[in-house]
């Protein structure tokens, strides 16, 4: 199994990423000497921020060398959370944008947005029929989004569905996430367990590619870095944005006067160090915040400077892309297309094999 691959439920054991293709998954429905495929998915709620990158983008860029790749701009899942209608275009055109100044190469990924293919929800209400909903009240995400909530919309419930429903469209063996999704994942192991025990082996069981650092903390140093919570840095900030962000982190809580001896290991500014810094910077940081003879502030400087030197030629794409929201448009729409040929060619066999093509079998 290849470094820094878990299956979804978090056991170690040999994935899809470095399984000879006909393994992808659990093997079943990929074709030999097949590329293994990849999908993933981000919800557009704006530009992309930090913690999208490490726990997501970062690897989506890598596993293009190597994978047939689908990632996907998941406006339907992002309705569940109330996104004005007015702001959701220009959303989805933002993160396509995040997508492909990243990096994202759409001559060999296909990226599109989630309501141009019908078939996932298709597929998600077929998923419904074989899903517990004792398996959907488990899942950490629901639980939290819904606990001060008086009406619970049934999406919320139901949203780990919908993400089955995308990855196993595309019948894909490996699906590149943050920590913060490998539960969904398992639930997805499930339903195709479940659904292939009722009608044949054809779903493969996807594992979890997980992103560089695990769960990425937000800048208030407790909570995953997140837009709900605004503790995020988005990836397109610009240099003084990124600095009156990472201005406000929260460090070492007991570092009280600017030389006092600080703990690197439990600061969360050392550990966006750790992801952006020159490695050969790293030691001097640390050293300098234990003995106290760098303050908070300039600590803070420098890993602002790290920030923008690391997003600097993104940004520099970004700005490109959004003088030519055509090109965009152009590149969803084509991606829109491939992606339907796939969906429709699952969702073909699954009518089949659920008795739904009544035409055909009448004679
Ligand atoms: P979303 O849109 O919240 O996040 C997109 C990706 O970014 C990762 N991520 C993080 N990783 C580490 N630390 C953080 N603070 C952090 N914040 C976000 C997420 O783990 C994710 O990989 N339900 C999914 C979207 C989705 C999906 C899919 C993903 C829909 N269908 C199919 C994979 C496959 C979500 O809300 O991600």
């Amino acid at each position: 199994m290849a470094e820094g691959q878990v299956r979804a439920d978090g056991a170690e054991g040999r994935g899809a990423a470095d399984a000879p293709a006909q393994e992808a998954g659990d093997g079943k429905g990929v074709a030999p000497g097949a590329v293994p495929r990849v999908f993933s998915g981000m919800q557009p709620s704006g530009e992309a921020h930090l913690g999208n990158y490490l726990g997501a983008l970062r690897r989506w860029v890598e596993l293009q060398e190597s994978h047939e790749c689908f990632f996907c701009i998941v406006d339907q899942h992002a309705i569940t959370g109330e996104i004005p209608a007015e702001e959701l275009p220009l959303r989805i055109l933002d993160l396509a944008i995040s997508f492909l100044a990243v990096g994202l190469d759409p001559e060999r990924s296909v990226i599109f947005v989630q309501s141009d293919v019908p078939e996932h929800t298709e597929l998600a209400w077929i998923f419904n029929a074989v899903t517990p909903v004792g398996s959907l009240e488990r899942m950490t995400q629901y639980k939290d989004k819904t606990a001060r909530m008086e009406s619970i919309p049934a999406g919320l419930l139901n949203y780990p569905i919908l993400q089955a429903a995308d990855i196993l469209l595309y019948r894909a063996g490996a699906v590149p996430v943050g920590e913060d999704q490998l539960q969904h994942l398992e639930l997805t192991r499930e339903i195709a367990r479940r659904w292939n025990g009722r009608y044949g082996d054809f779903f493969p069981e996807p594992v979890a590619i997980p992103g560089v650092g695990g769960r990425i903390l937000g800048l208030d140093g407790k909570a995953k870095m997140s837009k709900s919570v605004g503790n995020t840095v988005r990836i397109l900030a610009e240099p003084e944005e990124i600095w009156d962000r990472v201005r406000t982190a929260v460090t070492d809580p007991q570092r009280v006067r600017r030389d006092d001896p600080g703990r690197p290991e439990v600061c969360n500014v050392f550990t966006l160090h750790q992801h952006f810094t020159d490695p050969d910077h790293l030691d001097d940081i640390a050293g300098q915040c234990r003995a106290g003879t760098r303050g908070c502030v300039a600590c803070k400087r420098i890993l602002a400077d790290s920030i923008d030197e690391h997003f600097r030629e993104v940004r520099e794409r970004a700005a490109e892309l959004k003088a030519d929201p055509r090109r965009v448009r152009a590149i969803l729409e084509a991606g829109a297309e491939r992606a339907r040929g796939e969906a429709r060619a699952t969702i073909r066999e699954v009518r089949e094999r659920m008795g739904m093509d009544w035409r055909g079998a009448w004679g």
